[in-house]
């Protein structure tokens, strides 16, 4: 319970002071005033290297957001968290993601039982499965080894994995093709079929529940495919395996408990990719290569765990989001890789971020009067230069925005990797400094012309600059953003691991799902709209 409203917080007033008071403060200003602004702005952690020099901040809002952060609790929070007390409340779980990478010989306990053993046991079991389906141990039903791994799973159960799939791929089993199939439109699944042999074909099933509509349908539908083809029941033992909570309904499905990898309800699904849930990972890129991705994120969680608050990466990157999110009037956060292999990477931190922090409630159960999660969105550098760009230099909407490089090139050919980096790094000069009226004139530019030609500069960026794209650094990476929205959450005083935001929509298609069908004309009940909408749909589907 918190004794004050967050807004009307000392650490709160304090900062909507500073944003008026830095209102006609410029990134050049703030350059030109700091000789030692770049030097002092930047942390290197994990592997990782953070400037976040190119921000509308002087020291004293950095010291003035670190005071909201203290003051809201955060350490304690994140203590809260790595101990393994129930802090997702309205679930009344624990929150222990932390736990799927810990490297150390520590005991983590929930309710007094220590959760290390069956983590453990579990990376284990998952180490022995997919080394015998990589290197041909693991037969199918009719004797041939596995060349194709569709993962069947949707939103925390397909994101991360599919996610650090394509992030990994270099050191990916090439001769193993892996799909990761999640929506319940049926051409997902069928496209992602054509061609592959069923008797080569092995699916990993992966829900919490067991019960999300996508996932199951698109089992069942696989399952007919391989039937239809194999003839023989049997053969789901040799092609399904599943990852779930939920013993019982795997079990129902036909598939062998033997075949079944658990994680626990203490791990939320936008959170899993450590757990079982990276299976189809795994099967990709190995044991050892799944284990350097842990170590990634461990490091990262022993950093923010250790870490003072300002030299705190996921902290910065938190408190600096706030800043324009509560003080400065952001409404969106681009994350922007320059790096083809996370192509899949906003996508991930869309789920793990929106569904975390997209809460207008507060943990009193007071609706708040502050703005809470962003909208984060993001494609890679440099295609979204010649795509979106051009709002975030010239448009009307503050948008924030993360830069995320790497020195080496997974493939350097030519000068494409050097051509790549000069655009990383020419895309947040133009947006912090951008080009004033007489620089555009001086250029020769006359007359009508010159305001169009004109950046008025000042766009904030961070700049995260990694050697390699390496398991490591795909960890630490992945656990900053984890660790970033965490410590949103705990400022804004939302419930960060909850979800109910999605359950309306599902028992709404449950009602309408047999409205759809049904033969006679149903009695709807719905709104005007969306009654017509059906009955359009019913006509055009000749029912
Ligand atoms: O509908 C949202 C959600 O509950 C996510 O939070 C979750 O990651 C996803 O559905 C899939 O759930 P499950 O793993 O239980 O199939």
């Amino acid at each position: 319970m918190h004794t004050k409203p967050l807004i009307d917080t000392v650490a709160w007033r304090n900062l909507v002071r500073q944003a008026a008071n830095l209102k006609n403060v410029t990134l050049r200003d703030l350059f030109a005033d700091d000789p030692a602004r770049a030097n002092d702005m930047c942390l290197e952690a994990c592997g990782l290297f953070l400037d976040y020099s190119k921000n509308l901040i002087d020291r004293q809002t950095l010291m003035q957001l670190l005071a909201l952060a203290e003051s809201q609790g955060v350490c304690g929070a994140a203590e809260r968290m790595f101990r393994g007390d129930r802090i997702n409340e309205t679930e009344n779980r624990a929150v222990l993601h932390t736990a799927l990478r810990e490297r150390r010989d520590v005991a983590i306990c929930v309710d007094g039982e220590d959760v290390m053993p069956a983590v453990r046991a579990v990376l284990d079991q998952m180490g022995v499965f997919s080394d015998a389906v990589r290197s041909g141990a693991w037969l199918g039903h009719t004797g041939k080894r596995v060349r194709n791994v569709i993962n069947i799973g949707i939103g925390g159960s397909d994101l991360g994995p599919a996610m650090a799939y394509e992030a990994l791929k270099p050191y990916s089993q090439r001769d193993l093709q892996v799909k990761f199939v999640s929506n319940v439109d049926g051409t997902h699944l069928v496209e992602a079929l054509v061609g592959l042999d069923p008797a080569e074909t092995l699916f990993v099933v992966v829900s919490k529940t067991f019960t999300t509509q996508e996932t199951m349908t698109n089992a069942q539908s696989a399952r007919a495919w391989l039937l239809d083809a194999l003839g023989d029941e049997a053969a789901v033992a040799r092609h399904f395996v599943a990852v779930s909570t939920n013993t019982e309904a795997v079990a129902a499905f036909g598939i062998d408990p033997a075949n079944m990898f658990v994680f626990w309800d203490w791990v939320g699904g936008r959170y899993s990719m450590c757990s079982a849930v990276g299976l189809t990972l795994m099967l990709a890129i190995g044991n050892e290569n799944f284990s350097r991705m842990l170590d990634g994120f461990h490091a990262m969680d022993r950093h923010f765990i250790e870490a003072p608050l300002e030299e705190n990466m996921p902290v910065l990157l938190a408190v600096l989001g706030v800043w324009y999110n509560n003080f400065l009037g952001a409404q969106t956060h681009a994350v922007l890789p320059y790096d083809q292999y996370l192509a899949r990477f906003a996508a991930h931190l869309q789920q793990m971020d929106m569904e975390s922090n997209g809460k207008y409630v507060d943990q009193d159960g007071h609706c708040v009067n502050w703005q809470t999660g962003p909208v984060i969105w993001g494609e890679p550098g440099t295609n979204g230069q010649h795509a979106f760009y051009q709002l975030i230099h010239q448009g009307t909407k503050l948008i924030s925005a993360d830069f995320i490089g790497f020195c080496q090139s997974q493939h350097p050919i030519g000068d494409h990797h050097d051509k790549l980096l000069a655009n990383f790094l020419a895309q947040t000069e133009a947006l912090a400094f951008g080009k004033t009226r007489d620089e555009v004139e001086r250029e020769g530019v006359k007359g009508t012309l010159v305001p169009h030609k004109v950046f008025t500069g000042n766009r904030p960026t961070n700049t995260i600059l990694a050697d390699k794209l390496t398991p490591e650094v795909l960890g630490a990476l992945t656990a900053l953003y984890e660790h970033k929205v965490f410590v949103q959450g705990v400022i804004w005083h939302v419930f960060s691991f909850d979800q109910w935001g999605v359950e309306l929509g599902k028992a709404l298609a449950g009602k309408i799902l047999p409205e759809l069908l049904t033969v006679d004309e149903p009695a709807l009940e719905h709104d005007g709209s969306t009654n017509a909408l059906i009955r359009r749909i019913r006509a055009a589907r000749g029912r």
